[in-house]
C-alpha cells in the first residue's frame, strides 16, 4: 500500500478512534509496510479495545516477540486465556518464555515517555556509610565482595572473567536494616542513592505506573554511576493479589526489562532492592542477571545489638551506660526496635529536665524504665516465614532463614 493510503488510514483512525475494523486495516497496512513499530502500537490499542480477531493472536505474538516487545506478547498471552483461545494459549506462552529466557538485554520501549518526573532523588553522593550500620558484619562482608569490589576494581573480575552484574535483593523482618544497609552501601562506593519505593511508584491510572519505574530508571541512569534502589518490591505483589493481575503484571515486566538491560549497556548502575515478602517476589525476577543474589537480613544478635545500640547512641550525652547488658535485655530487637527504645529513654531525660531544671545524662535506668514500653517487633515476622517454609518450602532459597530458625536461641523464643 502506498504512503498516501497509509497516511489516510492514519487520520481515518484518528478521527474514528473507536473503529476497531479501521485500527485493524491500518495495523496490517503498516505491517505489510515494514512499519512493525507503529504497527505494534496499533494492536496495543487495539487490544485493549477488543477488537483483535482470534485468528490475529498468534501471528501478532510472533511480531511482538520478534520486535522485542514482551509486554504486548504478555498481554496477548493474558486476552487469549481469558478469551480462551486454547491451541493460541500454548504458543504464546512458549514464546513468552522464550523472550524471558533469552532476554538479550534490548531495552523496550514502554509507552511515551513521562512528561514529568514525579519521583524525586537526591543525586548528591551519599554519605551513610558502613559505620553508622550496627551489627551485620558477615552481610557487610559479603556486600563488599558483591558490590563493592566488582565496582572498586573492575580489572579484577574482567581479568578472571567473572561477571559483576546482576542485582542484590535483601529480605527480612522489617526494621532491621535492609534500607539503612543500601543508603550505606552507595555512601562505601561514593556513590548516590536513589530510594524508589515501589508504592510511590504505584498509580491507579493505566501505565502510568510503568511509566513511573520507567522514569526511575531513566533518573538513575542520568545521574550514574549510582545506587538505584527498589524498596519494598513486595509492594508488586500485594497489588497482584488484590487487583489479580494483569496491573501489576505489566509492572513486573517493565522491570525485568530495565534490569535486563542494565547489564547489557553498563551504566554504572547498581541496582539494590529489599522485600519483607520475599515469597511474594516474582519468580522471573530472581533469575541470573536479575536478582540473583538475595541475601536474608535477619534480627541482629546480642552482640549485633551492642553494636547498634553504640551506633545509636553515640551523640547522645549517657553516663556509663552498660550496652552489653542492654542487649541481653532486648532479645529479637529489631534495629528499629532498639531505635524506640533509645528514643523513649531520651524522652524521659528530657522530661526530668525540664522538672529537675538540670541536664542530666541518658542512664541505664532511663533506658530500663523505656524497656517496658517497647516490645520485639520481629516475632510475627519469624512465625510466618517459619510457617511459610515449613509448609511451601520449594527451594534451598530459605535455607539461610531455616537455619536461623532452628538456633536454640530462637526456637526458644519463638515456641
Ligand atoms: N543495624 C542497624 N544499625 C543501626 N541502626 C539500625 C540498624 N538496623 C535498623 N536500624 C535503625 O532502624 C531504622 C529502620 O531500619 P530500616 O533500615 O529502615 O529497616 P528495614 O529497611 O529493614 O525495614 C533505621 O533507620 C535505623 O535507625
Ligand atoms: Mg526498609
Amino acid at each position: 500500500m502506498s504512503n498516501d493510503r497509509i497516511d489516510a488510514l492514519r487520520k481515518a483512525v484518528d478521527t474514528n478512534p473507536d473503529d476497531v475494523l479501521l485500527r485493524l486495516v491500518l495495523a496490517e497496512s503498516l505491517t505489510a509496510a515494514a512499519e512493525i513499530e507503529e504497527a505494534l502500537d496499533q494492536y496495543v490499542v487495539l487490544l485493549d479495545q477488543h477488537g483483535l480477531p482470534d485468528d490475529q493472536f498468534v501471528p501478532v505474538g510472533e511480531l511482538a516477540a520478534a520486535n522485542g516487545r514482551l509486554a504486548l506478547l504478555r498481554n496477548l498471552l493474558e486476552a487469549a486465556r481469558q478469551r480462551g483461545i486454547v491451541e493460541g494459549t500454548g504458543r504464546l506462552q512458549q514464546l513468552v518464555d522464550g523472550m524471558i529466557s533469552e532476554r538479550s538485554g534490548v531495552r523496550i520501549k514502554v509507552g511515551p515517555e513521562a512528561e514529568y518526573d514525579p519521583l524525586t532523588a537526591d543525586t548528591a553522593k551519599e554519605t551513610t556509610t558502613f559505620d553508622q550500620v550496627g551489627g551485620m558484619e558477615e552481610i557487610k562482608r559479603i556486600i563488599h565482595r558483591m558490590v563493592i569490589l566488582p565496582l572498586s576494581r573492575p580489572e579484577l573480575y574482567e581479568k578472571y572473567g567473572r561477571k559483576s552484574g546482576g542485582g542484590v535483593m535483601l529480605y527480612g523482618p522489617p526494621g532491621c536494616g535492609k534500607t539503612l544497609l543500601a543508603r550505606a552501601t552507595a555512601g562505601e562506593c561514593g556513590l548516590p542513592f536513589i530510594n524508589v519505593r515501589i508504592e510511590d511508584v504505584m498509580d491507579p491510572y493505566l501505565g502510568v505506573s510503568e511509566r513511573n519505574l520507567h522514569a526511575a530508571f531513566e533518573r538513575a541512569r542520568a545521574n550514574g554511576p549510582c545506587v538505584l534502589f527498589l524498596d519494598e518490591l513486595d509492594a508488586l505483589a500485594f497489588a497482584r493479589h488484590k487487583h489479580g493481575g494483569s496491573e501489576s503484571r505489566r509492572l513486573v515486566d517493565v522491570l525485568l526489562q530495565e534490569l535486563d538491560a542494565i547489564g547489557s549497556d553498563n551504566e554504572g548502575l547498581l541496582v539494590l532492592a529489599a522485600s519483607n515478602a520475599p515469597w511474594d517476589v516474582d519468580e522471573a525476577m530472581l533469575r541470573p542477571g536479575r536478582f540473583d543474589r538475595v541475601i536474608f537480613v535477619p534480627p541482629p544478635d546480642e552482640p549485633a545489638r551492642a553494636d547498634i545500640l553504640g551506633v545509636l547512641t553515640k551523640d547522645v550525652p549517657a553516663d556509663d551506660l552498660d550496652l552489653k547488658a542492654l542487649a541481653g535485655q532486648t532479645p529479637m530487637f529489631s534495629g528499629a526496635d532498639l531505635r524506640a527504645l533509645i528514643e523513649r529513654g531520651v524522652d524521659k531525660v528530657i522530661d526530668e529536665a525540664l522538672s529537675t531544671g538540670g541536664e542530666p545524662p541518658l542512664a541505664m535506668r532511663h533506658l530500663t524504665d523505656a524497656l517496658t514500653a517497647v516490645k520485639p517487633s520481629t516475632l510475627d515476622w519469624l512465625h510466618r516465614v517459619r510457617s511459610y517454609i515449613e509448609f511451601a518450602n520449594q527451594s534451598e532459597r530459605y535455607d539461610d532463614v531455616a537455619a536461623y530458625l532452628k538456633s536454640r536461641d530462637v526456637r526458644r523464643r519463638l515456641s
